[in-house]
């Protein structure tokens, strides 16, 4: 779609030489490496890490250098797509499962921008279902505490099974609803054992570049 590749080109003008470069995952990521693929062919000089087999692949066939975490100190700056952002730029990921392996990238760059079509922009999150990332051992264990939690929690299907991340877990989707306390929310999620990690980025993003359908493109900060 035309706002979110405005979007993703417009984030990707924030990269120079010399970086390490965090790469997102889902459909509007994908635009952001694609632009990158185009500049690293142009000469950009950058080493990147991927959240997500699937964008390590797209990077890896547009020439973009891939590089063992091993071998980065730091990464300057993360470009990756939400589910959802209220005004405070508090996120909702994960709609792609890869919200595990995008908070770890994340929490280690200097710099997160966001990049989405003007309809992820919210007043409050919750909506869009909380993904919650859980290990498969006694899910139903962790089902019950995560409904406890007053949401319904709806075990993610593709292809006529349980979805798999990336990490071989269980992706729950949690509808609550319009969620009033983020930040208590995140802290309880984190004290169900068999929760690995949710999908609320909270105080995380830096900047969210939001392309819109005339073609404007609105930058926010939190
Ligand atoms: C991947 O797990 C997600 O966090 C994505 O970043 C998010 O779902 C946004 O995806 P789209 O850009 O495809 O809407």
């Amino acid at each position: 779609m035309e706002s979110k590749r405005l979007a993703a080109v417009e984030a990707v003008k924030e990269i120079e030489d010399g970086m390490v470069v965090g790469l997102g995952t889902g459909s509007t990521a994908y635009y952001a490496i694609v632009e990158i693929g185009r500049r690293v062919a142009e000469g950009l000089r950058i080493r990147a890490v991927a959240t997500s087999v699937q964008s390590e692949e797209l990077a890896v066939s547009l020439h973009i250098p891939i590089v063992p975490f091993a071998e980065i100190e730091t990464i300057d700056v993360t470009i990756d797509g939400a589910d959802e952002a209220d005004g405070e730029l508090h996120l909702i990921k994960g709609g792609g499962g890869a919200l595990l392996r995008e908070k770890i990238v994340a929490a280690s760059s200097k710099r997160l921008i966001i990049i989405a079509d003007a309809s992820k922009v919210v007043e409050r999150l919750g909506k869009f279902p909380l993904p919650v990332e859980i290990v498969p051992f006694a899910y139903e264990l962790t089902l019950r505490k995560l409904a406890a939690l007053g949401c319904e929690p709806v075990i993610r299907q593709k292809d006529g099974g349980a979805f798999r991340t990336d990490n071989g877990n269980l992706i729950v989707d949690c509808h609550f609803g319009a969620i009033e306390h983020v930040k208590a929310l995140g802290l309880a999620l984190h004290g169900i054992p068999g929760v690995v990690e949710h999908g609320l980025f909270i105080g995380m993003a830096d900047k969210l570049f939001v392309g819109q359908e005339d073609g404007a493109i609105r930058e926010l900060a939190p």
